[in-house]
């Protein structure tokens, strides 16, 4: 019995000693390990671990500027709109290699972009598009309210970036990023690319070549109508003058192509998810919005923002972030484009940023 009642206790005093270093001595134990570790974070993140992030080795690594800006949007609602936008719009049609211009006119029919001979049943599947899907895409406006924005950062932390107009980046990084992925022009910016490709003046060629290599790997988008009716069959001309450039020059550039203008799908704006808006002249950079919300799932525009005079600075602000550009169509109704912008935003749709950058 005596025995019995001391092995007992020596059992009980056993896991009293157990609980004990298990609950204090083996994590000291470990704390080394832990500070061996705390120096990576520091060096890593630049600044000293705060809060409980310091202690917990479980705790997840810091919110990247992509996780701050992911949190801005509603999944459901940004899939409403692409329901509606990839209807209208799609990369497969309206960005096509120009490389299979020739085949294209060859085997489809332009305008139902079906396969010739397969009575409208076989959609024309035998050209291509270098678009892919992207899961964040900023969209970069002109809008001389960038200037100062330091929104740079911000912007280069997207997947794809796109710039309507072939805006510049060089000497503007800080407020606009540098990357560029994708641009789209119009017929005027086709026109300055093409001359300025084919100038005899050496410098002024170079210039262009430079501004066009800057982005290895640029899609530079032509969505408007190429196969105009004759005598207006210039977009054409120069759009061949700029793909052969690139051919000979060798130059990292994608050209594209659209079977039919994006503007042909302008009834697209007027569903009430974008605000019921039918406008008679959308702008590039609406247009750009529509066709990338049909590739891209979470958009960010900057420098949408035609304000011109500001009310904190009491200073005019130029049209364009860079060079004397001006309003180039009084039919574009840019206003009523910003309101629509802002509904988006409120709705989780896209992010439209206006201000200063300062998610950090
Ligand atoms: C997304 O928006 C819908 C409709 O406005 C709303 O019902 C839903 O709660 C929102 N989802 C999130 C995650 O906020
Ligand atoms: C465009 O087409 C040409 C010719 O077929 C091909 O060499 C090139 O890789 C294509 N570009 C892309 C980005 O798909
Ligand atoms: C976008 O362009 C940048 C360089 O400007 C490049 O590093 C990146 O891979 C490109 N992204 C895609 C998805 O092509
Ligand atoms: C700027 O001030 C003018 C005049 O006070 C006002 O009408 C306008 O709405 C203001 N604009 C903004 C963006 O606050």
């Amino acid at each position: 019995m005596e025995t019995l009642r001391m092995l007992l206790y020596m059992v009980l005093c056993a896991l009293i000693w157990l609980m004990f270093i298990a609950t204090y001595v083996y994590p000291t134990l470990r704390t080394p390990v832990s500070h061996v570790q705390h120096p990576i974070y520091v060096i890593r993140t630049g600044k000293p671990p705060v809060g409980k992030m310091s202690v917990s080795l479980s705790s997840p690594r810091f919110p990247t500027l992509m996780d701050r800006i992911s949190a801005h949007f509603n999944e459901t609602n940004i899939k409403e709109l692409q329901t509606y936008t990839t209807k209208y719009l799609s990369p497969k049609r309206h960005i096509i290699n120009f490389s299979d211009f020739d085949v294209f006119l060859e085997k489809c029919d332009v305008q139902m972009f079906t396969l010739l001979n397969s009575f409208g049943k076989r959609t024309c599947d035998v050209v291509h598009t270098p678009i892919r899907t992207y899961s964040a895409c900023a969209i970069v406006g002109s809008s001389g309210a960038l200037l100062g924005s330091r929104c740079g950062e911000e912007i280069d932390s997207h997947d794809f970036v796109i710039r309507p107009n072939l805006s510049p980046t060089l000497f503007y990084e800080k407020d606009v990023g540098s990357k560029n992925n994708m641009t789209t022009v119009n017929d005027r910016v086709l026109k300055e690319i093409s001359q300025a490709l084919t100038s005899t003046e050496t410098a002024v060629k170079k210039a262009m070549v430079i501004r066009l290599t800057d982005h290895p790997g640029l899609v530079l988008s032509y969505p408007l109508e190429v196969l105009r009716a004759p005598p207006r069959k210039v977009p054409l001309a120069e759009l061949k003058t700029v793909a052969k450039a690139v051919r000979d020059n060798n130059l990292p550039v994608v050209v594209t192509f659209a079977h039919q203008s994006v503007m042909k799908s302008k009834r697209l704006y007027a569903s009430q998810i974008w605000g019921g808006k039918t406008w008679s002249l959308p702008s590039t950079g609406i247009n750009t919005f529509a066709l990338a919300s049909t590739f891209c799932d979470r958009i960010s525009l900057y420098g949408f923002n035609p304000i011109q005079f500001d009310n904190s600075t009491k200073g005019a602000v130029p049209y364009h972030y860079y060079g004397l550009g001006k309003m180039d169509n009084p039919n574009h109704m840019l206003w009523e484009e910003f309101a629509m912008y802002q509904d988006l935003h409120k709705r989780g749709i896209i992010r439209h940023v206006i201000g200063k950058c300062n998610l950090k």
